[in-house]
């Protein structure tokens, strides 16, 4: 690390007052914030207390005058072969018209709202609606199937939800609209009111009168109108995200403004060098923490063009993203690395053909990068490639480097050193003392959590405090679940995770919530899911399960059957995502005398490596179990 990075750095963590009251200045506040840090009640931080903001405002309104007729969002979708593009004047009017489309259904501060879509432009303009008028939006993934939307709806209790007829994958439509019903069903607290946006991919939509709205039909009421910004204090909520845990029950992530917007504009300007009036490509989801904080307001923030994209990056070929980082002049890309491992099976000629000259840097999150495909982009395309570190809960880096400081070297398979206003530890796992260069510790931050970084657990203050922050006895700071190393130049590596969380072509998946959906089925006694490393999503689940009646598993054709019925429950409740790649039934599983599941000792045999301490194991005939079937599968 080197000198003028570590003043920044040093003078974040020293001074956090000067420091971020010198970053807001990055924003437009309504009305001016009294104090920077509010930290009377740890670990719960309140940033530019008194301020008011709006993040729709932030986004929108204020390039409107300077760079209106600039596009803000291009849309790209090479699954249904259309783009369309808006200016900032443009999307200001889009945007208001949603907000009165929401309005005239009763959506006020405060609300929930709820937006199941696919990558489409309207999910974008819904998301900035709900800010503009202090609407707090809960963006569920368009590939969770509905008992985990249904779940979501009862701890988020939304008036609206907002969807579409469906989306599309590899050409492949996907009906959103039975399903969500099915979630309505399910649920205990489900919203008066659906819009629903007609794309044409699903026509015979079922229709309930009286609930159901037609998104265009609605629009259409809505067209010359004027939605002034309801500005909200620094640290009323903005959205909700819900994550994954070690529990089966997802946590709701939740976000201030004032904060929010201050840490995005500031890592737009540090950590990606974008400028307003160059382009972003994200290629990711709105659906995950990076699309909401870098295709939608990160990059609008900045003053930037955004590209949304809904397509996979190797259709109709492998050049499909260099193309448009050409044809939009992309200067800066951010995506995760199983894209990149995808591509790397692709022919190579893909990555010459088009004229990638405009782009500076392409960022890669959301799970390990190793070291192989590190290179492999870097050379490809001669750029450079930088790998950093975040989570949900943090909604920006934890490690990383910042070129728009200073220019430090990277390393191969390492995010780099704490980004600014991240007072970074390595804490050994059980002493809860610091580690020394080169040994691994939990990845941990000392509160309060810089700006941006998730304010509560939506409606569970004693949950966000229980979860994040007791880990380590006598000891408040906020554990990451990651496991991570320094070297002796101060550069981190991640080594994985600490709890149950596993990594599925860099989404986030508790095993919990899929051990759940598999015991769903009827037949299901008991079963252990786990994290396999793969060679091109990272990680994949693996189930192992007792069933209740043991005969219908004993011949092949039981087992393959049965197989199939538990991949089609996961499916069903947990959507494809987190369907195991294989379901392998024993008889018992591997526990502790006291009953516990030994998970770690399951993975490492199903990783192939040695299962570990099995001092406390009650019955090894259990592990055997394990080992033979991963055996039998290879
Ligand atoms: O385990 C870490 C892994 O992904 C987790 C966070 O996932 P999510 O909440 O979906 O947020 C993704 C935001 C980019 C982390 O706890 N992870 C994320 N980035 C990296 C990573 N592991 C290794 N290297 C990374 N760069």
């Amino acid at each position: 690390m080197s000198k003028s990075y570590q003043d920044f750095y040093r003078h974040s963590i020293e001074d956090p007052d000067s420091f971020w009251g010198e970053q807001a200045k990055l924003i437009d506040w309504h009305k001016p914030f009294s104090k920077v840090l509010d930290y009377r009640k740890p670990p719960f931080a309140r940033w530019f207390v008194g301020g008011q903001t709006n993040l729709c405002h932030n986004a929108v309104d204020r390039h409107v005058p300077t760079r209106g007729d600039q596009k803000a969002l291009v849309w790209i979708s090479t699954e249904v072969n259309q783009e369309k593009s808006f200016t900032y004047r443009e999307l200001h009017v889009e945007v208001q018209r949603v907000a009165a489309m929401m309005q005239s259904l009763g959506v006020k501060k405060g609300d929930r709202v709820i937006i199941y879509m696919p990558m489409v432009p309207e999910a974008a303009f819904a998301i900035l609606a709900c800010a503009r008028i202090g609407a707090i939006h809960s963006v569920v993934f368009g590939g969770f199937a509905a008992a985990n939307l249904a779940a979501r709806i009862d701890d988020a209790k939304p008036i609206l939800m907002i969807t579409a007829d469906g989306g599309s994958r590899m050409g492949k439509v996907i009906p959103y609209k039975n399903l969500v019903d099915e979630s309505i069903k399910l649920a205990q607290y489900p919203p008066d009111k659906i819009i629903i946006f007609r794309r044409g991919l699903d026509p015979k939509i079922p229709v309930t009168p009286g609930r159901d709205i037609d998104y265009a039909e609605l629009r259409s009421k809505h067209m010359n109108v004027q939605v002034p910004v309801t500005w909200l204090e620094s640290n009323e909520p903005s959205y909700i995200l819900y994550t994954s845990g070690t529990t089966g029950k997802p946590k709701g992530v939740q976000r201030d403004v004032g904060g929010h917007a201050v840490a995005l504009a500031a890592s737009m300007k540090y950590i990606y060098c974008g400028n307003a009036g160059e382009t972003m490509f994200t290629a990711s989801d709105i659906g995950w923490v990076v699309g909401h904080s870098y295709i939608i307001y990160g990059p609008l923030i900045a003053g930037m063009t955004t590209i949304m994209y809904e397509g996979v990056p190797v259709r109709p070929d492998a050049g499909i993203w260099w193309k448009i980082v050409q044809d939009h002049k992309v200067t800066v890309m951010f995506t995760a690395p199983t894209a990149i491992r995808v591509l790397k099976k692709q022919d190579p000629a893909y990555l010459k053909k088009y004229n990638i000259s405009s782009l500076r840097y392409l960022f890669l999150a959301g799970e390990p990068l190793d070291e192989p495909t590190h290179v492999w982009i870097s050379k490809a395309l001669q750029k450079p490639v930088i790998d950093h570190y975040w989570q949900t809960e943090t909604g920006w880096a934890i490690l990383t480097c910042a070129p728009g400081v200073e220019k430090t070297k990277t390393k191969f398979g390492s995010p780099s050193f704490p980004a600014y206003g991240y007072n970074l530890r390595l804490l050994h796992e059980a002493t809860g003392q610091e580690v020394g260069n080169n040994e691994k510790g939990v990845v941990t931050v000392i509160p309060p959590l810089p700006p941006g970084c998730m304010s509560t657990v939506w409606g569970q203050n004693e949950r966000f405090v229980q979860t994040y922050f007791t880990s380590f006895k006598d000891k408040m700071v906020y554990t990451t679940f990651d496991w991570g190393i320094r070297d002796d130049d101060g550069y981190y590596f991640i080594l994985g995770r600490t709890d149950d969380v596993i990594n599925v072509a860099g989404h986030r998946l508790g095993t919990r919530e899929i051990e759940e959906a598999v015991s769903s089925h009827p037949n299901i006694a008991e079963v252990a899911v786990v994290g396999v490393a793969d060679q091109l999503k990272g990680q994949v689940p693996l189930a192992f399960a007792v069933a209740k009646d043991p005969a219908c598993v004993a011949a092949p054709d039981g087992r393959t059957a049965m197989e199939k019925e538990v991949m089609e429950t996961v499916d069903k409740i947990l959507g494809a995502i987190g369907r195991p790649s294989r379901v392998h039934f024993v008889t018992l599983l591997p526990k502790t005398r006291s009953g516990k599941v030994l998970r770690r000792s399951i993975q490492a045999l199903a990783e192939g490596r040695d299962p570990g301490d099995l001092t406390t194991l009650d019955d090894p005939s259990a592990l055997e179990q394990i080992r033979s079937a991963v055996a039998a599968n290879k």
